[in-house]
C-alpha cells in the first residue's frame, strides 16, 4: 500500500514527526521532492534529529529509505547528514538508496541561489541551498543526475571545479544508486510511505507563486518523484498545524499582526518553537487558515489529515481560525491565485473556547477536552476531510491515531 504524506500548508507542519511515527509500521520510505531546503525534525526519547535529505523513517532499524527521482541532492549535505546519524549510532549503511534519476546540487548553485535572490526586486527568501538553480538547470536540460556520473562524456564536459567537488563522493554515491521503479515494483504490496518536503502552498504550480519552492511538493509529485505513477497512490495524508507558519516572503493572509498582536505572535512562536530547522530563521505565525487548508485538501486529494501542534494552544482562553477572507469588501472562501488578492485579504475569524488544560497526556480523541474536540470537529466539517492523526507534543509518543492509516 502506497501512502503519501505531504505538508498541507507552507512547510514545517510536522511531516518528519508523522513519517517517523508511521515508519514504525512501514518498511520503505521514499522522499519524493525538494532537497536540503527541507528540515524535518524527529524527537525520540529526548534526542532530536534534524534531517534535510535522508527520509524520516531512517531511525527505525529495519526500514529501507530512498531519495527519489525528483529530489535535488547536495552530496556534501547528504554525507554530512549521514555522518551525523552515525554519531547517533544510527546504522544507515545498506539502508539508504538514491534514485539514479535524482539531480545533484553543486556548490556554485548555492552561491548563485543566494546571489540571485538578493538581486530580485521582491526576494523570495530562499534557503540558499541551490534548490531553484538546480531545478532551473534541470528544466533547461543542463543539470547532472546520479545516473550521469558514469557517463564519461558528460563528466568530461563538467567544469574542473565541479568535477573536483564530485570526485570524493563518486564511489559512495554510485554504491547507493538504484532504479526506483524496479525497487518499488518489487516491493509492491508492502507498506510504503512517500515523504513530501515543503508543503502544498510551496508547490511550484499549486502554491503561492512566485513565493514558492521549485519542486512539486504536492501529492501529485509523489507519482513522479517516487517513480510509481498516479494510480499507484492509495492514500494521501496531509499534515497541518493547529495554526499557520511560513518562512521567507510571500502572502500569508492570517499572519498575526506584529504590532497589535505581538503578545500572541511571540507566544505561538516561543511555545511552538517556531524557528527554521534549516536556516534558524524565526517563522512567521498566524491563525489556522481554513480557506487555504481546504484548497490544499481539494487540490491534493487529501484523504486524511494529521493535525499537529494542538498542544501549543493549551493555555489560551480563546482560539480562532480563519473561515473566509475579506478582499476589497467581498467575502471569499476559495483560495485565490492572485498574490495581490492574498496580500489584501483580511481574515474573517471564527472564535472557539480554549481548553485551558494540557493535552500532552491525551492518547485518544475521547481524552481531548470538549473544547479541543470542537476545534477538531469544525476543521473536519469545514474541509470535508477526516482528521485521522493528532499530535499533542514534539515527541514521537505524543501522538495518536483515530483510524488505521494502512486500511
Ligand atoms: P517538517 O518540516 O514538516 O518535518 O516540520 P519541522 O520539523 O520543520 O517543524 C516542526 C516542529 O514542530 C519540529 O520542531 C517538531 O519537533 C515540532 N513538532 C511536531 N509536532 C508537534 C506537536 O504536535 N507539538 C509541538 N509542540 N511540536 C511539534
Ligand atoms: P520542510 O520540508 C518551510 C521556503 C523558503 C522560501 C521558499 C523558497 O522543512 O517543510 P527554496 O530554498 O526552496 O528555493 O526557498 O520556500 N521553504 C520552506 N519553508 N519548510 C520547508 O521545508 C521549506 N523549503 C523551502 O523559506 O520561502
Ligand atoms: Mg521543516
Amino acid at each position: 500500500m502506497n501512502v503519501v504524506v505531504i505538508g498541507a500548508q507552507w512547510g514545517d507542519e510536522g511531516k518528519g514527526k508523522v513519517v517517523d511515527y508511521l515508519g514504525n509500521e512501514s518498511q520503505y520510505i521514499v522522499r519524493f521532492s525538494g532537497g536540503a531546503n527541507a528540515g524535518h525534525t524527529i524527537v525520540n526519547n529526548g534526542v532530536q534529529y534534524a534531517l534535510h535529505l535522508v527520509p524520516s523513517g531512517i531511525l527505525h532499524p529495519n526500514n529501507t529509505v530512498y531519495l527519489g527521482a525528483a529530489m535535488v541532492i547536495d552530496p556534501e549535505a547528504l554525507f554530512n547528514e549521514l555522518a551525523m546519524l552515525k554519531e547517533h549510532n544510527i546504522n544507515w549503511e545498506g539502508r539508504v538508496f538514491i534514485s539514479d534519476r535524482a539531480h545533484l546540487v553543486l556548490p556554485r548553485y548555492r552561491e548563485l541561489d543566494i546571489q540571485r535572490d538578493s538581486m530580485r526586486k521582491r526576494p523570495i527568501g530562499t534557503t540558499g541551498r541551490g534548490i531553484g538553480i538546480t531545478y532551473a538547470l534541470k528544466s533547461e536540460r543542463d543539470s547532472i543526475r546520479l545516473a550521469d556520473l558514469t557517463w564519461k562524456e558528460k563528466m568530461d564536459d563538467l567544469e574542473d571545479a565541479d568535477r573536483a567537488f564530485l570526485e570524493p563522493y563518486l564511489d559512495r554515491l554510485l554504491s547507493m544508486k538504484v532504479n526506483l521503479t524496479t525497487e518499488l515494483w518489487n516491493a509492491r504490496g508492502k507498506k510504503i510511505l512517500f515523504e513530501g518536503a515543503q508543503g502544498a502552498l510551496l508547490d511550484l504550480d499549486l502554491g503561492t507563486y512566485p513565493y514558492v519552492s521549485s519542486g512539486f511538493s504536492s501529492a501529485a509529485g509523489a507519482a513522479i518523484g517516487g517513480c510509481i505513477g498516479p494510480r499507484a497512490i492509495d492514500k494521501v495524508l496531509g499534515v497541518f498545524k493547529a495554526y499557520s507558519t511560513r518562512v521567507g516572503n510571500g502572502p500569508m493572509p492570517t499572519e498575526f499582526n506584529a504590532d497589535s498582536q505581538s503578545e500572541l505572535y511571540n507566544f505561538v512562536r516561543d511555545t511552538g518553537r517556531e524557528y527554521g530547522v534549516t536556516t534558524g530563521r524565526p517563522r512567521r505565525c498566524g491563525y489556522l487558515d481554513l480557506v487555504a487548508l481546504r484548497y490544499a485538501c481539494r487540490s491534493n486529494s487529501i484523504d486524511t489529515l494529521a493535525l499537529t501542534h494542538l498542544d501549543v494552544y493549551d493555555t489560551l482562553d480563546t482560539v480562532e481560525a480563519c473561515i473566509a477572507y475579506n478582499i476589497d469588501g467581498t467575502i471569499v472562501e476559495e483560495f485565490p491565485a492572485s498574490i495581490e488578492d492574498l496580500n489584501k485579504a483580511t481574515p474573517i475569524l471564527k472564535t472557539f473556547k480554549g481548553w485551558n488544560t494540557s493535552l500532552k497526556e491525551c492518547r485518544s480523541y475521547d481524552d481531548l477536552p470538549a473544547e479541543a474536540r470542537e476545534y477538531v470537529d469544525f476543521i473536519e466539517l469545514y474541509t470535508g476531510t477526516r482528521i485521522g492523526i493528532i499530535s499533542v507534543g514534539f515527541d514521537r509518543n505524543d501522538t495518536f491515531v483515530r483510524e488505521n492509516i494502512w486500511k
